[in-house]
Order: structure tokens, then C-alpha cells, then sequence
């Protein structure tokens, strides 16, 4: 299905307007729209790879059920306001490649992403592609000019999109329990853009 971005460039939209009807996005290859219950099986694709989840705080999947609950989560997080989903549809097929996560909103200030992507689509730019629409619509929608990117120091996958978008190397948060009993260290960049507002 074919959508189209249903507000201007220029428009505002608060934090508030985003978890109310969260705006689709469009880029070059994909659409950006909400994570939903239909996407199970291409979710499943994505995380039943433990290439995927080698740096990611999510086990491997090995059945569709776990796809389901996890995009559950993500339904009840956007629910109470705390964090978005985004699917990246191909424009081609509708397939599902990949999602981008939005969290810890910070009002006129900051905001974190989280990524991932269906390995059968990585090293084609599919990524960097979606990263840059978010920030565009972050910096000029949202009116947030600091974008973090929060990582593991050994995801060197992770580190060369962010460099590729021209993030710079921030806090460095050592010891991080991203699973019961393992600690890691993990890497936050961050994007510092222009206050484009009035
Ligand atoms: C992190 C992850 C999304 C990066 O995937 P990726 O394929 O490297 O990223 P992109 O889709 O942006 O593709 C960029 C690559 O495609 C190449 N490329 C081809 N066409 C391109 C284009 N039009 N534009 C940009 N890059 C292009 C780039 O050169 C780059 O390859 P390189 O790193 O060898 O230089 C992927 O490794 C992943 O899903 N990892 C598992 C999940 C994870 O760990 N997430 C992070 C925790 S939040």
C-alpha cells in the first residue's frame, strides 16, 4: 500500500501529536510508518537471526509468538506514551526490512533511536536512508536538535552507520546489564543539529 506523508515540511508536531496518530514518513525506498500486529512474520525474519541479535538487547526468536508479543510491547509502550516503533516498508513489495525505535523523550531537546534491519537487506544503504528521514523530520518537525544512538562498543555495524551520518562519539556508559549477569560497554552517539525554529 502505497501512503503519503499527511502534513508539510515545515509543520510542527509536538511529542503529544505523535503518540496520538503517529505521521508516516516517506523516503527514496521505504515508507515509515507504525510497527503492527500484521508485521509478525517479516518481524520474525528479522530477529530469528542471531546476526541480528548479536549486539541487541533481544534473544533470538524461534517462534512467530515472540515476534508477536514483542511488537504487543511496542503497542503498549506507544500507548503510554513511551516510546515508537517505526516499520520501514518497502515501497516496492510493503515488505517489513527493518524498524527504528524512538525513546527517552526529552521535549525541545533530545531524543534516542534504536535500529535493526533484516540481514538479506544490509550493505544497501537501507539504513542510512531511513536514519536520515527520521532526523530530518526530528530536526524540522519535532523541533529536537540532539538525535543519541546508543550501542555496543564491539558493534562496529552500529558505529560505521553513525559515523556514515555524521554523528560524533559522546558519553561512553561502561558495565551496562544488558541481560541478566552480562555487562557490556555501551557507546552513545550523538547528532547535534541547527535550531532551525524561530
Ligand atoms: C546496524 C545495521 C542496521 C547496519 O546495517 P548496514 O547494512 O550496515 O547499514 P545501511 O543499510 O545503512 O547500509 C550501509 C552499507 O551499505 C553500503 N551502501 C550501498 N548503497 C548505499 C547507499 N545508497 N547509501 C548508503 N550506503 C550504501 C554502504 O557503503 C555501507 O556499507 P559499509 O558499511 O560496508 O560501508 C545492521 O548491521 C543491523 O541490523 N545490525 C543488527 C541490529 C543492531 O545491532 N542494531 C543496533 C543496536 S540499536
Amino acid at each position: 500500500m502505497m501512503m503519503h506523508e499527511n502534513f508539510s515540511p515545515e509543520a510542527v508536531v509536538t511529542i503529544s501529536d505523535l503518540f496520538t496518530n503517529l505521521p508516516a514518513l516517506t523516503s527514496d525506498r521505504l515508507v515509515l510508518r507504525q510497527l503492527h500486529s500484521k508485521d509478525a512474520q517479516d518481524y520474525y525474519e528479522i530477529f530469528s537471526d542471531d546476526e541480528v541479535t548479536r549486539y541487541y538487547d533481544v534473544d533470538t526468536m524461534t517462534s512467530i509468538e515472540q515476534a508477536r508479543a514483542l511488537i504487543d510491547r511496542h503497542d503498549a509502550h506507544y500507548r503510554n506514551r513511551v516510546s515508537i516503533r517505526y516499520a520501514l516498508e518497502l515501497k516496492e513489495t510493503g515488505k517489513v526490512i527493518g524498524t527504528i525505535g524512538l525513546y527517552n523523550f526529552k521535549e525541545a531537546e533530545s531524543v534516542e533511536i534504536g535500529f535493526d534491519l533484516n540481514r538479506r537487506y544490509w550493505k544497501q544503504g537501507y539504513m542510512t536512508e531511513a536514519i536520515k528521514r527520521i532526523i530530518d523530520f526530528t530536526f524540522q518537525n519535532l523541533r529536537i536538535y540532539t538525535v543519541y544512538g546508543g550501542f555496543l562498543k564491539a558493534n562496529t555495524a552500529s558505529e560505521n552507520l553513525m559515523k556514515r551520518l555524521g554523528f560524533k562519539k559522546g558519553k561512553v556508559a561502561d558495565d551496562v546489564e544488558i541481560k541478566p549477569g552480562v555487562f557490556e560497554t555501551v557507546y552513545f552517539y550523538r547528532l547535534d543539529g541547527e535550531h532551525t525554529g524561530e
